[in-house]
């Protein structure tokens, strides 16, 4: 049998349940038996059931224990009722829960954590329904950094709660307060800061005497062999690369960074150039398309981020795409992958002007206008995005911070070491989408490029050169409209 066909969405669901706690184990292990999943691989699953909904802190102490006061906070907000829409029902639940009962803590103020969707594409939707009903549903919510030109208009200014924290010390990345900020108004505050890395199976690149790929013909070398090896040893779920190629606003992150690094540009470049369908653009999505079914699963294209963490969670892929939240869950006492793997740059290409790329991505607090609480919600947006919660959720969920000093924190270095290679990437050196460029329009711009892209790595089309003329049609179709 062959190991794509081991992985179908029977299974994937059965991994979800396990990781969220949907069900019960004799449940998980009814559902295995009636799939014909091997012993090996139950095994994995059942693994998830007690790794996925815990803690990410190294020993597994409570949510929020790292939390502290932000000297500021002396707010009296008794009788005050907020909600806030944070992490997604998931590994980062507890911790926004644990930072909201903060709050509350503090202020007396009352805090309804509301989880968002785990898809950023389904997670804009809910927002541009609710506030272009001008719904006051929420008062404070955590929004993309690809997504101040759509939501803009919904947007409370916050200029001055992020000169009160810059007053107090806090010295934000600059490309990322530039990104929110649209004319005179400071859309949102940057929260966390994201890019893509690629995680790797150090112990298992011994194992097999392979050398770390920095090139994505390597990889696909080393991929291979590795799974190879271990499904030769009876770990028939054993995959080579996972990563996110559902169709979703995740993809388009991936996409980017095939394209990028293989020296095919931005899809569209700063000037409003349509790049999408350059050679190196073809070449890149090409090679990607042979990987579905290859080194990564059929099922690939179904993968959303925890889909393809729970693969990589379970010890059953030798590399990884995904955000630097995996760290820190990878790297937990109760992680089976503690010590067996290493976080750093994607591959580059082998195109003309091949790069290593890490798409810039990340989360930032913004208001809403239809607040019945501005004030309140915008002391909540500013503890979100203090120096000090923003070391709590580094030392305990590996988000990256967006405040310059926190990365000189010895807490938060201890806590992530690949800080200190990856600090020029997170510093300005990610890749940014074409959200920019085009504005409030951005998420047509990503709709079509993850649907073709879908399309083309699941083999609904195959021609890759026509169907990325024909993207190149809509996306200068689009920006027509900008
Ligand atoms: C991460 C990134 C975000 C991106 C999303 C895509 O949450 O921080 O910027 O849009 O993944 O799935």
């Amino acid at each position: 049998m062959s190991r794509e066909i081991l992985i179908p969405n029977a299974v994937n669901k059965l991994v979800q349940d396990a990781m969220y706690g949907r069900a019960s184990r004799r449940d998980l292990i009814k559902r295995g038996s009636a799939l014909g999943l091997s012993g090996a691989l139950m095994g994995s699953i059942l693994r998830f059931s007690s790794v996925g909904a815990q803690s990410a802190t190294p020993e597994a102490q409570a949510a929020g224990w790292s939390i502290t006061k932000p000297a500021w906070l002396d707010v009296d907000l008794s009788g005050v009722e907020l909600s806030a829409v944070l992490a997604s029902d998931g590994v980062g639940a507890p911790f926004d829960q644990a930072v909201c009962d903060f709050f509350a803590e503090q202020t007396g103020a009352t805090v309804n954590y509301i989880k968002g969707a785990e898809s950023a594409t389904d997670r804009l939707t809910y927002y541009t329904q609710t506030l272009n009903a001008e719904a006051s549903d929420f008062d404070i919510f955590q929004v993309d950094v690809i997504w101040p030109g759509i939501l803009k208009v919904h947007a409370q200014d916050l200029s001055a709660a992020a000169d009160e924290l810059a007053g107090d010390g806090a010295n934000f990345f600059e490309r990322i307060l530039t990104n929110n900020r649209i004319g005179d108004t400071l859309v949102s505050i940057p929260m966390y800061t994201d890019a893509g890395c690629l995680y790797t199976r150090t112990d298992l690149l011994e194992k097999y005497g392979v050398a770390a790929p920095t090139t994505w013909a390597e990889l696909e070398t080393a991929a291979a062999a590795i799974a190879e090896g271990e499904v030769g040893e009876g770990n028939d779920a054993f995959v080579g690369f996972t990563f996110q190629a559902a169709a979703y606003e995740g993809l388009t992150c991936n996409a980017l960074e095939w394209v990028y690094s293989n020296g095919g540009g931005t899809f569209i470049e700063a000037d409003g150039t349509v790049s999408v369908n350059s050679d190196q653009a073809k070449a890149a999505i090409e090679r990607a398309m042979g990987w579905v079914g290859g080194i990564a699963p059929s099922a690939v294209t179904t993968y959303k981020e925890e889909d393809s963490r729970g693969i990589w969670q379970g010890g059953n892929s030798a590399f990884h795409r995904n955000w630097p939240y995996v760290y820190g869950i990878s790297a937990a006492a109760d992680s089976d992958l503690q010590g067996k793997f290493s976080m750093g740059l994607l591959p580059k290409g082998d195109g003309d002007g091949a790069d290593n790329a890490a798409t810039l991505g990340g989360w930032n607090m913004m208001v809403s206008k239809y607040s019945k609480n501005v004030d309140a919600a915008t002391v909540f947006a500013k503890y979100m995005c203090s120096a000090e919660v923003q070391k709590a959720r580094s030392i305990e969920r590996s988000l990256n911070p967006t405040i310059v000093e926190v990365y000189q924190d010895p807490d938060v270095l201890a806590a992530n070491p690949y800080i200190s290679e990856l600090f020029p990437i997170f510093d300005g050196g990610s890749v940014a989408r074409p959200s920019g460029v085009s504005a409030d329009l951005y998420n047509e711009v990503s709709t079509a490029v993850f649907t073709t892209v879908n399309e083309l790595l699941a083999g609904q089309q195959n021609d890759v050169s026509a169907a990325l003329d024909d993207l190149a049609g809509q996306l200068e179709d689009i920006m027509q409209d900008v």
